[in-house]
């Protein structure tokens, strides 16, 4: 509501004194839980408990129209429209940055500094860097007075941007109010939209038959900058702040000092920013944040790589719009522009059929793509992508590339080809193909069809499963299409000998192959569950299903009733096991499977017995050299139990490197932490 349409009598009466200390408070804990959840994306309450503390603001402030402040956490609905948005002159300019695009010219730069504080007598400090992810949106200034939220601004040309406070003040990211903040602060950042976000978004559009954003980027400025915060407020618009511009009342000696303030004053920076001491840590750094890319759900487009010290960020001074103390290390792009040449199917391990993308060759990511995958049909239909029509194509990291949507004028063109629809005939056998009622795939019927086969032989080794070293997608290929290999079960019948008239294999590579499949046959009795292709038995299924039944006679003898009580099972999916095991094929399958001697019983004590047993574990950061699902069977294996988040009921947190918030957690809650050698310890060695 806004202030003026409040009946003038109430406007007028000064609020109760009750009213406006629960108005306080009420402030106080939205302000504390958007800050929980927004910057250190760990929320000590639901949504629901936070909307209703917002709902109870909402109606308070309508029965006292004064309590409305400014920085109130229900005023980021965002005022009325701006006929045009004003110019702003930006105090301190600013900057742009220099490129490096690999570690030659990521030293060279070093050395360039070095030699400049050189010519200026500064002799040759010890640099600390601080390393940022370079984050693909626009840059943004915030400008706090009395810790007040006065003004934000698009970074423009750097000297001249424009008025943008009525849309930033919509964003849940940006606090309107900073409490401790100095007489004036000026907080620089970059919004941007998240890849989950800017999907949601294109889809939404296209079923309203709006045009979509080209990328995330596009999408974040041409948000910034609309003359209507209403359409701001219902776009997701996040920020991460980098930098401090103009500030009065505080000093810092060094940018990381001035980030952790910030962080601290409520602020969002980046978690993963980093300091570092040597220019060997910053291209090690570099390279891993550019493998790490594809996991992140924004884009970077590269690494902002910064000399923290202050004074010597003065020293060295700027060239040009640069400064000398920053570089950018910039990634390959991403997403890249090409023809869509054809749409075809694949049928997957349950006979699902799944659409993927035949591409004009294109560079992106550092890598040429012809294939990506298109996910399912309803996705392909949402997307409404043509044969012909120019698509653009994601490529980030170790991901399969993707098809994120047409490129925005594609859709315009009046000679589109048809929308594309599933096969009537399943590509790899040609059986008529259904659409079950439930689901969101097409499928091919026939358990016995080659392509369904193949897939569930290349499930079987892979890494979640039975993780057989030595046999990956293409070797399963290879061994399907020589006849050796039908079933799961003849893996284990293969002979060293046969796999040397193969192609591709030397006598030494067989035997190690032929090893490390006898190998896999003690897997745990969980993988073995997940790798046996039951539909819906994911790996933490598996292994709760072998945790309840443990053998395999118990769960083949169980009825839905029964299959139900496993954890995280619900009755459909019960249904649904009982129906696949009870399968003639199935049985044959685990009758074979026996007889080559894989394991069909889960090792250790049962329930409540063992020398872990009634114990709670939690797992967080990477452990040296056990993985995240082998120290869970290694603890379930001794009694014990693996869960996800630390509670007061937690015996122990397991901790490995970059252990994030779990661990400030369980310190609090007096949990004990272990690492690796620790849990090794208990586990008896
Ligand atoms: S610092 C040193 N830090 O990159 C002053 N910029 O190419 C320059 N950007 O306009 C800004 N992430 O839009 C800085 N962590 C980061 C950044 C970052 C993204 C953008 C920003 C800037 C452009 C410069």
């Amino acid at each position: 509501m806004s202030r003026s349409a409040a009946p003038k009598a109430a406007r007028d009466r000064a609020a109760p004194k009750a009213a406006r200390a629960r108005a306080r408070q009420l402030h106080d804990q939205l302000h504390h839980h958007g800050y929980r959840y927004y910057v250190l994306d760990d929320p000590e309450i639901g949504d629901d408990d936070y909307d209703a503390l917002l709902d109870e603001l909402r109606a308070l402030e309508a029965d006292h129209p004064r309590l409305v402040t400014p920085d109130s956490p229900t005023q980021r609905i965002g005022g009325e429209p701006v006929s045009s948005l004003t110019k702003v002159t930006h105090e301190i300019p600013m900057l742009s940055l220099a490129n490096a695009r690999s570690a030659p010219e990521l030293r060279a730069w070093v050395a360039r500094m070095r030699s400049h504080l050189d010519r200026e007598g500064i002799g040759d400090p010890d640099f600390e860097f601080v390393a940022e992810p370079k984050i693909d949106g626009l840059a943004i200034s915030l400008l706090y007075v009395d810790g007040m939220l006065v003004r934000g601004a698009t970074r423009g040309n750097g000297e001249v941007g424009e008025d943008v406070t009525h849309n930033l003040r919509t964003m849940p990211t940006i606090p309107l109010r900073i409490a401790g903040a100095p007489k004036v602060l000026e907080v620089r950042g970059e919004v941007y939209m998240s890849l989950s976000d800017f999907a949601g978004l294109n889809e939404r559009r296209a079923e309203a038959g709006l045009s979509t954003f080209m990328n995330p980027r596009n999408a974040a400025a041409g948000t910034v900058r609309q003359l209507d915060p209403r359409l701001a407020k219902q776009r997701p618009l996040s920020m991460w702040c980098y930098g401090i511009g103009r500030v009065d009342g505080v000093r810092f000696s060094s940018h990381w000092e001035g980030l952790q303030w910030l962080r601290e004053h409520g602020l969002r920076v980046n978690a993963d920013v980093k300091l570092l001491h040597s220019e060997d840590e910053v291209v090690a750094q570099c390279e891993a944040w550019q493998q790490r890319r594809g996991a992140l759900d924004f884009e970077i487009d590269g690494v902002v790589v910064k000399v923290s010290d202050l004074e010597l960020q003065r020293r060295l001074g700027t060239v040009g719009r640069d400064p000398r103390w920053a570089i950018a290390w910039k990634f390959p792009p991403t997403t890249k522009v090409t023809t869509l040449r054809d749409i075809m199917w694949n049928v997957g391990k349950f006979g699902d059929l799944h659409p993927f993308a035949v591409l004009e060759p294109v560079h992106v990511g550092g890598v040429t793509v012809k294939l990506a995958t298109l996910h399912n049909e309803e996705d392909l239909a949402r997307k409404d992508i043509r044969p012909g029509d120019e698509v653009i194509v994601l490529r980030a990291g170790d991901v399969i590339p993707q098809v994120l949507s047409p490129a925005p004028h594609a859709v315009e063109r009046s000679d589109r080809s048809s929308p594309p629809s599933p096969p009537e005939r399943c590509p790899s056998c040609d059986t008529p193909t259904v659409k079950p009622a439930e689901g969101v795939f097409t499928k091919c019927p026939n358990r016995l069809c080659q392509g369904r086969q193949w897939q569930l032989l290349k499930h079987f080794v892979s890494r979640g499963a039975m993780d057989i070293d030595g046999l990956g997608e293409k070797q399963v290929a290879v061994l399907a299409h020589h006849g050796l290999v039908r079933t799961a079960a003849d893996f284990y019948r293969l002979t060293a000998e046969q796999l040397t008239e193969l192609e591709g294999y030397g006598e030494i590579s067989a035997t190690r192959t032929v090893q490390s499949i006898a190998a896999s046959r003690e897997r745990p009795f969980g993988r073995l569950l997940f790798a046996i292709g039951l539909e819906e038995v994911g790996s933490v299924t598996g292994r709760n299903l072998a945790e309840r039944f443990r053998t395999i006679d118990a769960l083949l003898a169980a009825g839905a009733e029964e299959i139900e009580q496993t954890s995280g099972v619900g009755p459909k999916m019960a249904g649904r096991i009982r129906e696949q095991l009870a399968d003639e094929g199935m049985r044959e399958l685990v009758a074979d499977l026996r007889a080559v001697g894989v394991r069909m019983a889960l090792e250790g004590p049962p329930p409540g017995e063992g020398p872990l047993a009634g114990t709670t574990f939690v797992l967080t950061g990477a452990l040296p050299t056990f993985s995240r699902e082998e120290a869970t069977e290694r603890i379930g294996a001794a009694g014990g139990r693996v869960t996800s988040s630390v509670s007061k009921k937690t015996d122990y947190l397991v901790a490995g490197d970059s252990p994030g918030t779990k661990l400030e957690k369980a310190e609090r809650l007096g949990v004990t932490v272990l690492d690796e050698a620790g849990l090794l310890e208990l586990l008896g060695g």
